[in-house]
């Protein structure tokens, strides 16, 4: 058995920068079940919002951030992380990140986006490939640390807490199981400090502008361990995802708005106007509430976002990699307005923590999109959520340094137990059941909802699940089996927590409660398992 002081599950830019803090506290693992590089931070393209200009406030930060939090907002939780995030920044420069610059009467300065929600120029950029440029400087000063081990192609299968080992009364996280795919073996690592930074889940859904490693594999862990979940309700869909029958998964980032982009519909007109006053910016529930609209009122397939009033050199140099890639589907960005749809995005609820990562069981940290801390309420302000997971990750190291277990380390960790058969007949059965649970949750608990489509899914997810536990408990591990038993879980920890919530607010909304309820519902939905 592997014993490490911190256990870090996940390498984006919540569970590098935390591992980076703590490398010389003691011994740290990261696991990662791709490459290093394979996160949801490394496709972020539009940026990091922080107060770093004279015309902006962390007033005026704090105030947007609760405005598009539609009343779910922790506010002093909202304060300290937009507070703390310029000192963060400076640290990020500091390992050699360049943000992009433009010349202002001489002199350079942070050149800042904009993006839906905001009232300021804020968001720090480097072009149109923000998280990978973080990501590679964060891997980069990471392999540096004598004392860190990058375990990459290995998926954490299951906490181990001391109620699972018979000390209930006493319950903590003491270790994990670990499956290195490339062996087919588990492992046992103790730690009494599990960090858990796997980002969201936005392959629960058919289309997302997220990468495949998004299954929800934290949440569903944390919840099998006893941690409360709060707010899965609450996921954000992004309205503008390439719509183009090869292009899997593709973010037109919102910057593109931000640099006055228009929303167009299958006639040309910018409807936004008719939704909002603040037409294609407007926060992104109400313009992807509006493009759902607007494609079932037309029976179109998308709609379309324009930018070709601005000049060509302009977009190829703020948006080379948007502009590349339209490209290579055909499309001419600069000429054409792009077909975009809706797409899951973003969670805005997850493991629940305080801002320090602390989550509901002693010795489990959560940190970045996996955890609720907060700040995003019932609807996240665009790119708020890098600088929740750079200060998060700072405020969670210096929380964990003192934390260890003391008393329960004479306790042992039994070694992992598995089914031997892997029948290759039923992996049609693995790929069918993720087909169906993406498509369901498209189809019945997507950006409009209703209780009855809510419950149909329900009942099927149940059904799922009960068929997956049986694969689970029969064959033998692989990382496609995890992945669908996560995927189903989170699916049903939705909507449970949509059902629960009979009203509509932020990313919530539902035809039945299409009204805001303040007296029965400003508070988090906290389910956590009997
Ligand atoms: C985008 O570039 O539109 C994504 C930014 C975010 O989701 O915060």
């Amino acid at each position: 058995m592997k014993e490490y002081d911190f256990v870090v599950i996940g390498s984006g830019i919540a569970g590098l920068s935390f591992a980076l803090k703590v490398a010389k506290q003691g011994s740290v693992a990261v696991v990662t079940k791709r490459k290093g590089a394979d996160t949801n931070t490394a496709w972020a393209q539009g940026g990091i919002a922080c107060v770093t200009s004279d015309e902006d406030s962390f007033e005026l930060h704090v105030r947007d951030t609760i405005e598009a939090g539609a009343g779910l907002c922790n506010e002093p939780v909202v304060r300290t992380i937009v507070t703390e995030g310029p000192e963060r920044i400076r640290e990020l420069m500091s390992l050699g990140l360049q943000f992009d610059q433009r010349e202002v009467s001489g002199h350079r300065e942070l050149d800042l986006g904009k993006e839906g929600g905001h009232s300021k120029r804020r968001v720090l950029h480097v072009r149109d490939a923000t998280g990978k440029e973080i990501e590679d400087t964060l891997l980069g000063e990471l392999g540096r640390q004598s004392h860190v081990d990058l375990l990459e192609n290995h998926m954490a299968v299951d906490l181990i807490t001391a109620a699972k080992v018979g000390f209930a009364a006493e319950d903590r996280c003491l270790g994990v199981y670990i499956l290195d795919e490339r062996t087919g073996e588990v492992e046992t690592i103790r730690s009494d400090r599990i960090v858990l930074a796997t980002g969201g889940c936005g392959k629960v859904y058919l289309y997302t502008t997220n990468p495949d490693i998004a299954t929800g594999d934290g949440v569903a862990m944390a919840w099998r361990a006893g941690a409360e979940i709060a707010n899965m309700e609450f996921i954000q869909f992004h309205p503008t995802c390439l719509f183009h029958v090869q292009a899997k998964s593709f973010l037109i980032s919102e910057a593109v708005r931000g640099e006055s982009g228009i929303l167009r519909n299958n006639r040309g007109e910018d409807f936004m106007k008719r939704y909002d006053a603040r037409g294609s910016l407007a926060p992104r529930d109400i313009v992807a509430r509006a493009i759902d609209a607007e494609i079932k009122r037309s029976g179109a397939k998308c709609v379309f976002l324009d930018i070709t009033h601005k000049a060509p050199e302009f977009i190829r140099e703020r948006f080379p990699h948007i502009y590349e890639t339209c490209l290579r589907f055909g499309i001419d960005m600069s000429k054409q307005p792009i077909p975009v749809v809706p797409a899951a995005h973003y969670q805005c609820g997850g493991i629940k923590t305080d801002v320090n990562g602390v989550t509901s069981l002693p010795g489990l940290y959560a940190i970045g999109e996996v955890a609720c801390t907060g700040l995003h309420g019932a609807n996240r302000l665009a790119s708020n959520s890098l600088l929740e997971g750079l200060v998060v990750a700072h405020r969670a190291a210096v929380a964990s340094k003192h934390a260890g277990s003391g008393s329960k380390r004479h306790i042992s960790l039994p070694e992992w137990k598995s089914g031997n058969v892997q029948d290759v007949d039923e992996m049609v059965v693995i790929y069918h059941n993720w087909d169906e649970i993406r498509r369901l949750m498209w189809d019945y608990v997507g950006i409009v909802r209703t209780d009855k489509r809510l419950q149909r899914a329900g009942a099927r997810l149940r059904n799922l699940q009960r068929e997956i536990r049986e694969f689970y408990w029969n064959f033998k591990i692989s990382v496609d089996l995890l992945e669908l038993r996560n995927l189903a879980t989170v699916a049903a920890l939705i909507v449970d927590s949509a059902l629960n919530r009979k009203e509509s607010r932020g990313l919530h909304y539902t035809l039945d409660y299409p009204e805001t309820q303040d007296k029965q519902f400003k508070r988090n939905t906290i389910l956590r398992r009997d």
